[in-house]
């Protein structure tokens, strides 16, 4: 019967090896805190092996016959075996902590030469907002955006804060993760390894639009990472649709059809049927303070505050872009 143990285990360990059950691994971070998970899984699954091992066992031999009528024979405790299963978990629970300690403290340093980035990250119901301070806008505003996009090889470090509830900012492939909370800034550090396009999560239940707070983090070589920041510039200074498109794609698309956009977001209405003919006010309206009229079969999930997050010369460009697209006046 041992044998038989043995050789289930082998082969289910097998199996559990060839299952890559974590994420791709795309961050400087991402190694020291996929070992943490390992360190944890490895001690349950021998703690869980051990004990469901006991427990067949002990059904198997110990099992009554058929006409065994009597009570089972009393035992009394046994102090040997009590300080062993106090100390062994006491030694496993101090062993995790103290080693989860020193990887979040390693994973949250930055490099020592000081070439890092600063990200500003807002929360909201329920969408994500980007600020990047050391790039300058000609208007001396700093370049802010919906999706993150940055530079492969670079230490980032994220100042996170919340306009309302509780948020919490997450980039599986990173795998560094961070509350957001009203208030207050937290940080978190990621150096991002791998060129490509990741989710932005929302990981804390936020409200009804939690499923669908999400954005796009998008790490790109250094040269395109530059060609992206003149890219912005240029568009800031252009203003007008030219804004309003890039805005658009990177605060809308996401959520809403447009044609003009090949947008095909399904979260809002279908912009090319609900702003079809509308005017100047109502589209205004719409971006500024979408609860003021909800669509038929649509949830009052959109953000609210995008009159604040965006600057006037944005919102207008927007306006414009969206009743150019539409047909709208
Ligand atoms: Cu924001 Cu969940």
């Amino acid at each position: 019967m041992t044998l038989v143990g043995v050789a289930v285990g082998a082969a289910l360990a097998l199996v559990a090896l060839l299952i890559p059950w974590l994420p791709d691994a795309a961050s400087e971070q991402a190694g020291i805190v996929d070992s943490v998970y390992w360190l944890v899984t490895v001690i349950c699954v021998a703690i869980f092996a051990m004990v469901a091992g006991v427990a067949v066992y002990a059904v198997y031999k110990f099992r009554a016959q058929p006409d065994d009528l009597d009570d089972g024979s009393p035992i009394h405790g046994h102090t040997g075996l009590e300080i062993v299963w106090t100390l062994v978990p006491t030694a496993l629970v101090t062993l995790i902590a103290v080693y989860s300690g020193v990887a979040l403290a390693k994973a949250e340093n930055l490099p020592e030469d000081g070439g890092h980035r600063v990200v500003n990250v807002t929360a909201e119901q329920f969408a994500w907002s980007f600020e990047y301070p050391d790039v300058e806008l000609e208007n001396g505003e700093p370049l802010r955006t919906g999706e993150l996009v940055l530079p492969v090889d670079q230490a980032v470090e994220f100042l996170i804060t919340s306009k309302d509830v509780l948020h919490s900012f997450w980039v599986p492939e990173w795998r560094m993760k961070q509350d957001a909370v009203k208030g207050v800034t937290t940080r978190t550090v990621v150096e991002p390894t791998k060129v490509g396009t990741y989710d932005v999560i929302c990981t804390e239940l936020c409200g009804l639009g939690h499923a669908i707070m999400r954005s796009q983090a998008r790490v790109l070589s250094t040269e395109d990472f530059q060609a992206w920041v003149a890219e912005q510039r240029r568009i800031a200074a252009e203003g007008g649709s030219v804004q309003g498109e890039a805005l658009f794609t990177a605060q809308c698309a996401s959520c809403h059809i447009l044609e003009a956009a090949g947008s095909q977001g399904q979260v809002g209405p279908n912009l090319d049927e609900a702003l079809q003919g509308a005017d100047e006010e109502f589209v205004r309206e719409s971006i500024v303070d979408p609860s003021a009229s909800i669509a038929e079969g649509y949830e009052d999930v959109m953000p609210g505050n995008f009159g604040e997050l965006f600057t006037d010369e944005q919102v207008d460009g927007l306006v414009e872009y969206l009743l150019e697209s539409t047909g709208g006046r």
